[in-house]
């Protein structure tokens, strides 16, 4: 066991209680080690409860019933719209329109702004480092528009390459889409660099917040992020929400990418007219009790405190690095902790990551492996696939030390040590 007291992580040892699916015993009688919060997070018992009570007390269908389960339904969705608003110091609560996820927003954006704004000969700038999720959208409206997808190269330790920037914007570069950070190489980029040398450029900036928002504090104003996207699942929340955040003023320009209820202010036989935001883009009934689960969910991380989260979540990735490093042909994945957030892929000399990831369940501990939805970036790494251990604030020393000694029990299995 770790004997590690730091006064973050010893603070934080209370809220793990929170989280009942962290206290079983998997099958093989190993207490659960649960390392893969960048796929899911596990869920508190106040986010169960908000939602065991939404449809056990006062369920109904959202924006359409006037009598009282119908208006106590619309009160929690918008208190749930204001503490994301809140999260994310956006200026307007107008400015957040609930998703299906991280996925369902960024093809909203490269859809509904992509179609009015871009043409043939359009530049869109991405990088391998995305997940297929904020690559595979802006490849389907760029074939739809004849725009062209340009990619910002990776320095050597898997940061983006800022230097090269200012060489591929041109007069047509309309957007570029970065993730807040890596879910694989848990690369962090500099967003305020990025976005001031976009907008003097008058390129917009979609951040792909999925990795990121759980994490830390994002405060779209000061940034001045143009679309900003993340999901509930992630940040301890249901699964089946996510938010976009966009200016206002681009949303208001951009077309909804679904019709339906909801979203309409007037239908005629031909032809439609839109709702103001941000009902715009909500269109059929929303994922009701998620998103008051994900309203309970930031309540929660926020009495906490992102910062707390942030130190935390810091000290177990030095930690992990410290400890992974000594393992016999393990390699590290990605730049140095000071650029990375709570994530650590490797790969071991001998071991397919899918046989690391299943000798690690036989221990208890729960890890991804494969390629994580970022076929180029493994492809740029020269590599198949990975194995990634993913923090949240719920990990402890001690879960390292059970991820590090299933790791050479696995090594032992295969007469690797
Ligand atoms: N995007 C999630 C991950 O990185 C599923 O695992």
């Amino acid at each position: 066991m770790s004997t590690h007291t730091d006064p973050v992580t010893s603070s934080l040892e209370q809220y793990r209680s929170d989280f009942p699916a962290l206290h079983q015993t998997h099958p093989n009688g190993n207490p659960v080690v649960y390392l893969d919060s960048g796929a899911s997070a596990q869920k508190p018992q106040c986010v169960i409860d908000a939602v065991s009570r939404c449809y056990s007390e006062y369920y109904a269908n959202a924006y359409r019933g006037v009598y009282y389960f119908g208006a106590r339904i619309d009160e929690e969705l918008e208190n749930a719209r204001e503490q994301v608003r809140n999260l994310l110091n956006a200026k307007s609560a107008h400015e957040i329109v609930f998703t299906a996820g991280t996925t369902m927003s960024i093809n909203m954006v490269a859809q509904g702004w992509g179609r009015k704004s871009l043409s043939a000969g359009d530049e869109i700038i991405l990088n391998v480092l995305e997940h297929h999720a904020n690559l595979v959208p802006w490849q389907m409206i760029a074939q739809e528009t004849g725009a062209i997808l340009k990619y910002l190269p990776l320095t050597a330790d898997g940061q983006l390459d800022l230097d090269q920037l200012p060489n591929l914007l041109t007069e047509k570069t309309k957007m570029l889409a970065v993730t807040g950070m890596s879910n694989v190489l848990g690369t962090l980029p500099d967003l305020k660099s990025i976005i001031s040398t976009c907008h003097a450029n008058n390129t917009l900036v979609l951040v792909d917040g999925a990795q990121l928002v759980p994490h830390t504090d994002v405060n779209v104003t000061e940034l001045d992020i143009d679309f900003l996207t993340f999901s509930g699942h992630k940040l301890y929340g249901p699964s089946g929400v996510g938010v976009l955040y966009g200016k206002e003023n681009l949303l208001d320009q951009m077309d909804p990418m679904l019709g339906g209820g909801h979203m309409i202010d007037q239908v005629f036989q031909d032809h439609s007219t839109w709702a103001a935001l941000p009902a715009k883009f909500e269109a059929g009934t929303l994922p009701i009790a998620p998103i008051i689960g994900l309203g309970k969910a930031i309540e929660y991380i926020q009495n906490i405190g992102l910062h707390q989260i942030e130190t935390h979540e810091r000290l177990l990735l030095e930690y992990a690095h410290d400890k992974l490093t000594t393992l016999p042909g393990l390699q590290i994945l990605g730049p140095s902790i000071k650029h990375k957030g709570a994530i650590t892929s490797f790969t071991i000399e001998g071991l397919h990551p899918h046989d690391i990831a299943d000798w690690l369940d036989r221990t208890g501990v729960a890890v991804r492996a494969g390629h994580h939805c970022t076929m180029p970036l493994h492809e740029h790494l020269n590599i198949h696939a990975s194995t990634r251990a993913s923090f949240g604030l719920y990990n402890n020393h001690s879960d390292i030390d059970a991820l590090c000694e299933g790791l050479e029990y696995t090594l032992q299995k295969h007469k690797l040590i």
